[in-house]
């Protein structure tokens, strides 16, 4: 699937149309709409009936067809709502589809990702390859962030998020060779520039997350540790990085007596894999991305409950999600300098599994206390903390699958974030908004540090009740984090979807690659 802008020029035939509509873009719609060969075109629509300005410079080129067909109640406007026509006189592609936005005054981020989801669905199934999308051409609400630069960038990246299959592993492929062949995202002639960046940001986000959800969507027989730590190999080589895998040996001289607490029942090995980008200047402290990577968490011998066990495969999300921030972050060349870390294991039950009450010794020193072998993503996730010590970091951002009560808490809506810093917290929560692939913050009161005491170590891996699950959580994790500016992305509820939309996300691939971004004053 190829993405292109394509930017439309001053032409007077169209000023008056572009006027009434009130268009803030500086566009002067006119007949370029019209003369633009493609398969289809995409104009929307506003409720109750009102064109927007494309949609009007198509409708001035047909001699009327468009508002005829409105008038006759065939399209309202309401979002979601689509109307495919063909050969409409004057008009040089083959279809035009109307996509209904919604209320004009309330034609905001999500209104328009929805128009776009709504149009290519619609598409889907039409033989329509190469389309031209107007909707970029219109002005979001949300101030300046919503210039064009941000509505390409969200278009390529709704687009492969609609458009994506999992179909790898049936026998038969749903269909061969991707559903379109080009999307050409419209803007005004002033606005190209920005949008042509934009495009190459949502690209590279885009391929970002589709690595992730590829890799969140394996089975775990076969994203197992090893695969996982093969794929960062290869991953490294096509993008420059640099990679290492420690294995068990290496973990055990290092300490990291937790991680491997995690790793005694399950018969395949762990690894603990780590990625450098090097992009800033050599002194230049990096960012380090921690992932957890339970490529199937079981619960081990504080086993889980039967139902939707499966969906413990995507206990590796974090893990998919850093390697997908890598991705991108190296084709978009970023002028900084970011570190990988990966611990990676199966949580299973066995006979040479880790039992409740076991006390282990993390490579921090501290003890910890197994009360629940089922709260394992703290255990594997404090190690890798204490292992970013090393590298003198700026910041620490971890990503995981941490915590039920994050899904009971926020839903799909939005990820769990809980920070040592405010400022650092305030660039997630910025980078989540822009990006719309959200967080919300969660307090880390040392009230709810008094939840975590135990009789017989330092510190216990649960607080006991089901309070605050979250929150104690993120507290554990705390304990490892004192030594830099750390944020906790608690992911369960976001990084993938369950029952028939069953699929990773590729979250927060989005929110991480803008939170870098940003940085790097790309943004
Ligand atoms: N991977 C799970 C968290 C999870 C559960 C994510 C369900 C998404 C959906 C994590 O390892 C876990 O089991 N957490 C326990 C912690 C508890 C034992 C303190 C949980 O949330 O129940
Ligand atoms: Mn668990
Ligand atoms: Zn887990």
């Amino acid at each position: 699937m190829e993405f292109s802008i394509k930017s439309i020029g001053p032409d007077n035939a169209g000023k008056q149309a572009g006027r009434k509509a009130g268009n803030q873009t500086g566009i002067k719609a006119g007949s370029d709409w019209a003369r633009h060969k493609c398969d289809c075109i995409v104009a929307g629509v506003f409720d109750s009936r009102r064109l927007s300005a494309p949609a009007q410079a198509l409708d001035k080129a047909a001699g009327g067809h468009l508002s005829g067909i409105l008038r006759h109640g065939d399209m309202d406007g309401k979002s979601g709502a689509t109307l495919l026509l063909h050969d409409v006189p004057g008009i040089a592609a083959g279809r035009v589809l109307l996509v209904g936005l919604g209320k004009e005054t309330e034609f905001g981020d999500k209104a328009y990702r929805d128009a776009i989801a709504a149009a290519l669905r619609a598409l889907k199934n039409t033989g329509s390859k190469n389309l031209l999308i107007t909707l970029s051409a219109l002005p979001v609400a949300g101030a300046a962030r919503h210039g064009a630069a941000w509505r390409v960038r969200q278009g390529a990246l709704v687009s492969h998020e609609t458009l994506y299959r999992s179909d790898q592993l049936k026998s038969k492929q749903d269909d061969a060779g991707p559903v379109f062949a080009a999307i050409a995202f419209a803007v005004a002639a002033e606005e190209a520039r920005a949008a042509n960046a934009g495009l190459a940001q949502g690209v590279a986000i885009a391929e970002g997350a589709n690595l992730t959800r590829e890799l969140g969507n394996l089975p775990a027989n076969i994203c197992t540790p090893t695969y996982l730590a093969q794929r960062a190999q290869k991953l490294a080589k096509e993008c420059k990085l640099k990679c290492e895998t420690l294995d068990r040996e290496r973990m055990e001289k290092l300490g990291m007596g937790a991680l491997l607490a995690v790793a005694r029942g399950a018969h395949q090995p762990p690894r603990f894999i780590v990625l450098q980008y090097q992009g800033g200047k050599p002194k230049e402290k990096p960012v380090v991305l921690v992932g957890k990577g339970i490529t199937f968490d079981s619960g081990g011998i504080s086993l889980k409950p039967g139902a939707e066990m499966d969906e413990m495969k995507y206990d590796m999300s974090g893990a998919a999600s850093v390697l997908g921030a890598f991705r991108a972050l190296a084709a978009m060349k970023l002028p900084l300098n970011v570190v990988g870390l990966i611990p990676s294991t199966e949580n299973m039950p066995g006979g040479n599994a880790t039992r409740p009450g076991d006390i282990v010794t993390s490579m921090s020193g501290q003890t910890i206390e197994i009360l629940n072998t089922d709260a394992e993503g703290r255990l594997i996730l404090c190690d890798a903390l204490t292992y970013a010590e090393r590298f003198e970091p700026d910041c620490v951002v971890d990503v995981a699958t941490l915590t039920g009560a994050c899904v009971i808490a926020l839903g799909g809506a939005a990820s769990g974030l809980l920070a040592n810093d405010e400022r650092l917290a305030g660039e997630l929560l910025e980078a989540g908004q822009i990006s719309g692939d959200r967080a919300w913050q969660l307090p880390l009161w040392d009230d709810y540090q008094d939840m975590l005491k135990s009789n017989f170590a330092d510190i216990p891996n649960i607080s006991g009740g089901r309070a605050a699950g979250t929150i104690t959580g993120a507290c554990f994790l705390s304990r490892f984090t004192k030594k830099y500016r750390w944020a906790h992305l608690d992911i369960a509820g976001t990084a993938w979807r369950s029952g028939r939309e069953k699929g990773s996300t590729g979250r927060p691939v989005p929110l991480l690659t803008h939170f870098l971004l940003k940085r790097a004053g790309k943004l």
